[in-house]
């Protein structure tokens, strides 16, 4: 079977850094191409250092020199979607995991794919753990009338609580089918210490160093509590969801949003 050809859009960032990396090691894989809007040479060397691969500012001169069969991007919401309009344009897959995308972006994406008979997969979130932990969260939500998110996180991101939290919550009171209870304290001493309130359930956020991306869904009941506990402790964590998402992808003739359709969830 012909190995899956892939560029990397946003290839010199971090994710893109990464993805790079696992695509060389992946044996039915092959890097074919990395674009990126800060390339100053021409070339990229694969994580092996023995050989290299075209590197370049301008996507559509790539495509065509490097006829890749999945484009997956890991850049900016506002670099996204262009190249996912280019490549597909093309006829060419894509793995988007930009995040930030609005629901118009997503529609957009859905329609050209169709449109296209072109495959892509698009996750807010490709790390298998926390799917399934968000997964396992909406099936007990039914169970308990208390439930509370601690997410704790490095201390440069930007945002809080984090979207994984907001996501889990709102998955799990939708689930549910109405609001937990949120007991909020007759006195509370230092505001905002009972968290944020999302359908109910408390959301409280920690930041500091030592910490990557971490999260406890706790539900409670009568006597009982059940603790639902996701840590992820390097961005190869989304690696096995990315590739995934890549040989699926290569395989569609639709778009597929969130990887828990890919795992069958
Ligand atoms: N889906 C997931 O599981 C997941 C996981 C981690 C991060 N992310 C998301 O992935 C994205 C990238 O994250 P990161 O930490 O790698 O960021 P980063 O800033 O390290 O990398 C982004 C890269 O995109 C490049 N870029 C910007 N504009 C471009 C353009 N017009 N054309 C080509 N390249 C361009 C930048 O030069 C940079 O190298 C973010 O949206 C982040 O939220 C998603």
């Amino acid at each position: 079977m012909e190995r899956v050809k892939v560029l990397v859009h946003g290839v010199l960032g971090k994710m893109g850094q990464e993805v790079l990396s696992a695509v060389s090691s992946a044996p039915e894989l092959e890097a074919v191409a990395g674009v990126d809007v800060k390339a100053s040479k021409k070339e990229i060397l694969l994580p092996d250092g023995a050989s290299s691969i075209p590197l370049s500012r301008d996507l559509e001169t790539v495509l065509r020199s490097c006829q890749p069969d999945v484009l997956v991007d890991f850049s900016n919401a506002e670099a996204a979607m262009p190249a996912v309009r280019t490549a597909v344009g093309h006829g060419i897959a894509v793995v988007v995991g930009t995040t930030g995308l609005s629901d118009a972006d997503l529609n957009e994406i859905g329609s050209l794919c169709k449109k296209k008979k072109v495959g892509a997969v698009v996750a807010p979130n490709f790390a298998i753990a926390a799917v399934v932990m968000m997964h396992l969260s909406k099936v007990a939500a039914r169970f308990f009338d208390y439930a509370e998110i601690i997410e704790m996180h490095h201390e440069h991101k930007l945002d809080a609580p984090s979207g994984t939290a907001i996501a889990t919550a709102r998955d799990m009171v939708q689930a549910r089918g109405s609001d937990f209870i949120h007991t909020s304290a007759k006195k509370e001493t230092i505001a905002g210490t009972r968290g944020g309130d999302l359908g109910g359930v408390a959301l409280h956020s920690v930041r500091m160093p030592g910490l990557l991306a971490h999260q406890e869904v706790i539900l409670g009941a009568t006597g009982q509590t059940l603790r639902i506990r996701l840590d992820q402790i390097n961005r190869a964590a989304f690696m096995p969801g990315v590739i995934l998402a890549i040989k699926k992808a290569a395989e569609l003739k639709e778009a597929v949003f969130g990887l828990d359709k890919l795992l069958g969830l």
